[in-house]
């Protein structure tokens, strides 16, 4: 079974209190609930984790390399524009990517406009809110079946 994992950078643990009128009203836990089922209607297992710490993430990354990760989904949160490691860890485990954001970081400030993932990504699904994670566990789901497994 393809195994998928849904990954979340800093402050979207806070997802549902925060800033609710540009991330919108729904908690991570309830947004990991709902693409796990969609990987599941998919035929793909997902696997969750957030932290607000770069080297968590790091870690957390490498480890996919080796637990027969398919395919990583990942919302980088503020790290998105400003983690040169976290793009490096993506491009060291050549596991595909896909980046997702609740809101679309274009049509906001300027510093937000530089991502250091999208042009290492597979694609790239913002602007959509919560809807955006299941979306990219379909995509996720469509190219994994699409490519034959390494090793
Ligand atoms: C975000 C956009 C980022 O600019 C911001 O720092 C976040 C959330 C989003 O999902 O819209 O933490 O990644």
């Amino acid at each position: 079974m393809t195994r998928l994992l849904l990954l979340n950078g800093p402050n979207l643990s806070l997802l549902g209190t925060r800033e609710p009128g540009i991330y919108g009203a729904d908690t991570l836990e309830s947004i990991e609930r709902r693409a796990a089922e969609c990987a599941r209607e998919a035929g793909c297992e997902l696997l969750c984790f957030q932290s607000n710490a770069e080297h968590v993430l790091l870690e957390r990354i490498h480890q996919a390399a080796v637990e027969g990760v398919g395919c990583l989904i990942f919302n980088p949160g503020a790290f998105t524009h400003t983690s040169v490691a976290l793009r490096d860890a993506v491009l060291a485990v050549q596991l595909p990517l896909i980046e997702v954001h609740l809101s679309n970081p274009h049509a906001r400030e300027p510093f937000r406009h530089r991502s250091y993932f999208s042009d290492i990504a597979l694609g790239v699904i913002s602007g959509f809110g919560a809807l955006g994670y299941e979306l990219a566990v379909r995509a996720a789901a469509h190219h994994a079946a699409r490519t034959p497994r390494a090793g």
